[in-house]
């Protein structure tokens, strides 16, 4: 009974160990309020799931850069169409691109 406890909890610590090893800290100060984790399709999130998105990095940048309005961004989607992403400010754009390739990561 006692090793089941301890292995159980370990299991416990690697399974959290590994849902926050790579996760930028930038994305959880500033992204994660409204875009939740990437990947996670059971969470409810005001943004859309970043694991998914269709962006370039380019495109990606300039999303956080000027937030939800900018010349030639592609068409949203339904559920999106009403709600707003302001400019998010102090963040590099090293950091942008880092957050891009490890969102695409957590995609299923
Ligand atoms: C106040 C809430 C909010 C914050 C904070 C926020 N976003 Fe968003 N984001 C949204 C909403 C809502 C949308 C969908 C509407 C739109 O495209 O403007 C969106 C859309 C996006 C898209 C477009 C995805 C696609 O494929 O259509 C990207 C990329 C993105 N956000 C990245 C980020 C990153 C990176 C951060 C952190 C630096 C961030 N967002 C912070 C609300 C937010």
């Amino acid at each position: 009974m006692k090793r089941v406890v301890v292995v159980a909890a370990l299991g416990l610590a690697l399974t959290a160990g590994v849902a926050v090893a790579g996760t930028p800290q930038v994305y959880l100060d500033k992204c994660r309020n409204c875009h939740g984790m990437p990947g996670k399709w059971w969470a409810k999130n005001y943004g859309p799931d970043l694991a998914k998105t269709k962006f370039t990095l380019e495109q990606f940048i300039r999303q956080v850069r000027y937030g939800s309005k900018w010349e030639g961004k592609p068409p949203l989607a339904f559920k999106y169409k009403t709600r707003v992403m302001p400019p998010q400010v102090g963040v590099e754009e090293d950091e942008i691109a880092a957050i891009y390739v490890w969102a695409k990561e957590q995609a299923e």
